[in-house]
């Protein structure tokens, strides 16, 4: 099989080969290649749509997020919590305590509850500045709590769950405008 037609083959690939390489090589001579670096135009463009790498989303400022936010979405969101937390008025508290009326409410509100130290030293009434900072990590805004929660890492989600929260309780307070 490796007779005179295979070398014949094999040749004019070689052929084929030495061709595209001179065409790309005169091609090259006759019209430089433009290195990107030499646009100006062009690097800054990249730069300015590219964005620090890793960064996390932009977020709107909250009252703007809670203008916009659904408490039906909020309601979706909260199927996130709901192996730990009930929501209506008078239901028990679980792994976590019940959150009726929580919006406005003191830190640790729920009677009969076992909170975290890290909880009950927490002054003043849970503001929705409060909550959004709570729920984007737990951990880091009391440092010892009991809620075994990573957060909610989306902005909006944060503002629909809170939202949906302040709607928790008899006479809602007014949210943040
Ligand atoms: C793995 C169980 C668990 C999940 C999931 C969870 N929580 Fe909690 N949560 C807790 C526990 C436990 C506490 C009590 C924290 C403490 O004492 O430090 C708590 C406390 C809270 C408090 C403070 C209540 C108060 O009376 O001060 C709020 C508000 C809250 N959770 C909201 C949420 C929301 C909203 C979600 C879902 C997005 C959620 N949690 C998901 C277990 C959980």
């Amino acid at each position: 099989m490796w007779g005179k037609g295979t070398n014949n083959f094999l040749g004019s690939i070689l052929v084929a080969l030495w061709l595209l390489w001179g065409v790309n090589a005169l091609g090259n001579f006759l019209i430089p290649p433009v290195e990107p670096a030499e646009s100006h135009g062009g690097t800054e463009m990249a730069a300015a749509t590219a964005g620090p790498k890793g960064a996390p989303e932009p977020v709107e400022p909250l009252p703007i997020r809670l203008a916009s936010a659904d408490i039906e979405k909020g309601k979706t969101v909260a199927k996130k919590c709901v192996s730990c937390h009930t929501f209506e008025k008078g239901q028990a508290n679980k792994v976590g305590p019940n959150l009726f009326d929580v919006y406005g409410g003191p830190h640790a509100h729920a009677q009969g509850f076992a909170y975290s130290d890290a909880m009950k030293k927490k002054d003043g009434p849970w503001s929705a500045e409060d909550l959004e900072a709570f729920l984007t990590k737990p951990a880091t805004y009391a440092p010892g709590t009991k809620m075994a929660f990573a957060g909610l890492s989306s902005g909006s989600e944060r503002a629909a769950v809170i939202k949906y929260l302040n709607s928790l309780s008899d006479a809602p307070k007014p949210l943040p405008q």
